[in-house]
């Protein structure tokens, strides 16, 4: 595996795949890789001939009062990984590297990125989608990886592939749990023992949301009634949102026809907690 930490090195070596006619697969992450990107990287790893896994804490996804100094950095740790599931390249560039002085540009989807998580992190959505445009711009992969924990930002980089004829396959692959139901996340660790174990509640309403629909509800209140009463039932969880959506546009629904996208987040202490759940009747 080669650990490449410019932008430079990088185009170069992309450069050379070009007159190769290779078939590469982007893993993007910003780091504190756990079974999740695992998942993704072996996915890659599947349909592509050389998979690129790009590390970068994006300064500007974060808002003001978020953990960007905090976040946790461990290269050594992700770079073992890595290397262990047969990655060809770990980028990991700097902050200067990624956004030189005078770098002003921003990547906004908006129809996508509004409510939910748009609405909770303003400016959130603007800075993963411009940091994966200029991602994508540099690695220029034909297939790119997401994971469905985050349906939001997989949604919206869909849209931003299709809109800027990237001409990129946006793979999604499915979250990775623990056995207890808790999407797998860097932010987990910020849970204290006693606030990891309610954190399974959030999971539980999302399957409470899904089996009302299944009995056959079909109106979004009572499917958002059945995930609240399981949040409520929890006294460490805090109620960000319920939303019953189209999984596409995540436009809420007032009743489900065919098929909708549960999103939920929550709060466990200072811990933010989000996940999704996909229906198709
Ligand atoms: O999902 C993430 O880890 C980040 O939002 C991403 C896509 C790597 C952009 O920084």
């Amino acid at each position: 595996m080669r650990l490449i930490r410019s932008v430079s090195a990088l185009s170069a070596w992309r450069r050379r795949l070009d007159r190769e006619g290779v078939f590469i697969g982007l893993v993007p992450t910003m780091g504190a890789l756990h079974a999740g990107h695992r998942a993704l990287i072996r996915a890659a790893r599947l349909s592509c001939d050389a998979v690129v896994v790009s590390l970068f804490v994006n300064p500007l996804q974060f808002g003001p009062r978020e953990d960007f100094s905090r976040y946790p950095r461990q290269l050594r740790a992700d770079a073992a990984l890595c290397r262990a599931e047969g990655v060809d390249v770990l980028f990991a560039p700097s902050r200067e590297d990624i956004y030189p002085a005078g770098f002003s540009t921003v990547v906004t989807v908006p129809a996508v990125s509004r409510r939910w998580e748009g609405e909770s992190r303003p400016g959130h959505f603007a800075g993963v989608a411009t940091v994966v445009t200029k991602l994508m711009a540099l690695v220029r992969p034909h297939l790119a990886f997401f994971g469905q924990k985050d349906y939001q930002q997989a949604a919206m980089i869909r849209r931003l592939v299709a809109d800027l004829d990237l001409g990129i396959n946006v793979r999604v692959c499915p979250t990775v749990r623990d056995p207890d139901g808790v999407a797998l996340s860097s932010r987990n660790h910020y849970l204290t023992s006693a606030q990891r174990r309610a954190a399974p509640v959030l999971y539980a309403a999302l399957r409470a949301g899904g089996a009302a629909l299944l009995a056959g509800a079909r109106s979004a209140v009572r499917i958002r009634r059945a995930m609240q009463r399981v949040v409520s039932s929890e006294p460490k969880a805090r109620l960000e949102y319920l939303a019953v959506c189209d999984p596409e546009t995540l436009e809420p629904l007032r009743r489900v026809t065919d098929k909708a996208v549960l999103l939920a987040a929550i709060r466990i202490g200072r811990v933010r907690l989000i996940d999704n759940m996909l229906i198709k009747r």
